[in-house]
């Protein structure tokens, strides 16, 4: 596949005087099944699941103009950003051959995050994959196509980001190879949003921002750390067998079923930190009082409300969205005194990523 994507890439003349700009907006996505651990270049130990939000996302927009020599300039929120100018160059030169025309290119980079910079949320899966499709889109016009082919824009998102590769799809992702999805892959994710039942698709996420802090341990140390971790093997077996239990829930709607997984899938993720070496507890005391506050609030209630977590302290509670008045004021009344200055986001599953007018 990788092959042909090469061959296909515009390898033409850019014609003189182009000059003109692209604009997309691209989610973040929070995993149920974990990606943790990989292997080879940015590829997954074993397959993850994921939501894709609507409320968390990156708007990019390229400016870019004919030039004997490539150009970059990048900013964020009308800043110049060294660090992400660098971090994209270097992503661009190691991938020339999916981009050739970027050599006869000057490019502005404009980017803005729609949720706080001080939020703990990372933004790596949003703006490298709005990025990924703002150059595809440039590829798209200098070629007079009419479409960008989602799945090389996974692939390449992937090769940026690991699970920005999930970012771009409508509701649900599958990144990984898996015998019960036959078309998906370790080089890109595949949607699931015409096998999930109805109730996922408005499907809530409350992000409860317990610490607004950088994180602790980049995700690049997390997943080398798995090299070592002795229940490595274990893992990515269980992994395997809660995507198939998962998708059969995701079929069927069988709630129970989604938040035993996917509490577990979260649970596992940060016992593998506490069991690396060296050894981090990424979550923090208020991670677990909104944790066994939610327990209480299920077990009175019965209300299917869950939780899950990315590597850190922050909570995302996870609810379908007939119940969302419920817990809403429950997380008003009991669980924004655990959040950092009572900071929490509101936010539901997408449609992934869509070019801006
Ligand atoms: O894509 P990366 O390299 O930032 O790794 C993501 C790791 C987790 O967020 C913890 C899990 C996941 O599957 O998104």
């Amino acid at each position: 596949m990788k092959e042909t994507w090469i061959q296909e890439a515009f390898q033409g003349e850019v014609p003189e005087g182009t000059h003109n700009s692209v604009k997309w907006q691209s989610p973040s996505n929070i995993a149920l099944v974990k990606y943790w651990g990989k292997k080879g270049r940015q590829l997954p130990q074993n397959p993850s699941i994921s939501f894709t939000l609507s409320n968390c996302k990156t708007e990019t927009s390229v400016f870019y103009e004919k030039s004997d020599r490539f150009g970059l300039r990048f900013s964020f929120d009308g800043k110049e950003e060294k660090k992400f100018q660098t971090k994209i160059q270097g992503y661009l030169m190691e991938n020339q051959e999916f981009f050739p025309f970027i050599n006869q290119l000057d490019l502005d980079v404009r980017s803005r995050n729609t949720f706080p910079h001080s939020s703990g949320i990372a933004s790596s899966a949003s703006s490298m994959s709005a990025l990924v499709m703002c150059l595809l889109d440039i590829e798209r016009q200098l070629k007079g196509a009419s479409e960008i082919d989602l799945r090389k824009a996974s692939y390449l998102s992937r090769l940026a980001s690991g699970s920005a590769c999930r970012s771009l799809f409508p509701t649900m992702a599958l990144w990984g190879a898996t015998e019960a999805v036959p078309d998906s892959s370790d080089a890109y994710a595949v949607s699931l949003e015409s096998q999930v039942n109805p109730v996922f698709k408005n499907y809530r996420d409350s992000i409860l921002i317990v610490s607004d802090a950088q994180k602790e341990v980049s995700s690049r140390a997390g997943h080398a750390l798995m090299d070592g971790n002795p229940f490595a093997e274990v893992r990515y077996a269980t992994a395997r067998k809660d995507v198939n239990e998962l998708l059969q829930a995701l079929t069927t709607g069988e709630l129970e079923a989604f938040i035993r997984i996917t509490e577990s899938e979260a649970m596992q993720l940060h016992a593998l930190m506490m069991c690396s070496n060296p050894s981090f507890i990424l979550m923090k005391p208020n991670t677990l009082r909104i944790i066994n506050a939610l327990h209480e609030f299920r077990k009175e209630t019965d209300i299917p409300v869950c939780f899950t977590l990315d590597a850190g302290p922050n909570v995302h509670v996870l609810y379908p969205n007939d119940y969302a008045e419920l817990v809403e004021r429950f997380i008003m009344d009991e669980l924004e005194r655990f959040c950092a200055n009572g900071q929490w986001i509101n936010d539901l599953v997408g449609p992934g990523a869509s070019k801006c007018d």
